[in-house]
């Protein structure tokens, strides 16, 4: 798996996740453009997210109950039409999610990473509406590596944005497959103990950052009071 990673957020002064909560500034400030402009100086061939992330963003995409499973392993990946869309990529393994469009409103051709178990009725649907899908692996270990080689030859990327939640951000930076972390600091702040960081691991390593270390690229102050923090992230895991 050669993909370059870089996780792009953007985050309160305290490192909170949810926008909506942020304190408001003392100016406007158009944060998708800073945003956006950051995120395409990687060049990136698409992005991807989290199942709860993806319900959020497109009103094409609506959720409901876990499909349907099975017992039958080795299927097959699907590649739909992906002309010349970047790709979407969320990780909803248990086939929650249902579509409108093979695309999102914003352009990109939706890919799905989902468990092996998903009944064929499931990826039918998703074949039908022209919805790429990948499977992720079957052990810990090899849970993302194994979708992101199947997305690496179906779509020939090079880079790919991980851009959230905090969920699918945590179990990423765990598995050491961030390469690259780009935080845009916005001028506010959360404030609550309980909020959600940009990087929230749930998983039982009660110290899933140890294996990862960071070294600073570059720091830039940006439009509207925010900053640009981008670091390379070493990662143990590779080495062994
Ligand atoms: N500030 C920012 O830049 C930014 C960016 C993106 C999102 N957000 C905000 O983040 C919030 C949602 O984030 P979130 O952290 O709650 O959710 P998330 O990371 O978007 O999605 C979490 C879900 O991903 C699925 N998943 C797939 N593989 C997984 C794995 N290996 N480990 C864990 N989960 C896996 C699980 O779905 P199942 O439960 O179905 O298994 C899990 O519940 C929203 O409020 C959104 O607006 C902010």
């Amino acid at each position: 798996m050669s993909v370059r990673i870089v996780c792009h957020m953007i985050s309160s002064v305290d490192g909170r996740l949810v926008s909506q909560r942020w304190s408001s500034p003392t100016r406007s400030i158009n944060i998708s453009e800073v945003y956006e402009s950051v995120a395409s100086s990687f060049q990136a061939q698409g992005w991807m997210i989290g199942r709860t992330t993806m319900a959020e963003y497109d009103c094409g995409v609506t959720e409901s109950a876990p499909a349907p499973t099975d017992n039958q392993n080795n299927k097959t990946c699907f590649k739909g039409h992906q002309a010349d869309r970047l790709i979407a990529v969320v990780f909803d393994p248990k086939g929650k999610l249902h579509y409108s469009s093979d695309h999102l409103q914003t352009g990109e051709h939706i890919v799905s990473v989902l468990s092996e178990n998903v009944s064929d009725e499931y990826l039918s649907e998703l074949r039908q509406i022209g919805v790429s899908y990948v499977f992720e692996g079957e052990s810990k270990q090899n849970r993302f590596q194994k979708a992101l080689k199947s997305i690496e030859e179906l779509f020939s990327v090079k880079t790919l944005l991980l851009e959230g939640g905090g969920i699918i951000n945590g179990a990423f930076l765990e598995a050491g497959l961030i390469d690259e972390l780009s935080v845009l600091i916005y001028p506010g702040l959360d404030g609550a103990h309980s909020s959600p960081s940009i990087i929230g691991y749930q998983g039982d390593n009660p110290l899933p950052a140890q294996k990862s270390h960071l070294e600073l690229i570059d720091a830039k102050t940006m439009a509207f009071g925010m900053v640009h923090l981008h670091y390379r992230l070493t990662n143990d895991h590779k080495k062994q």
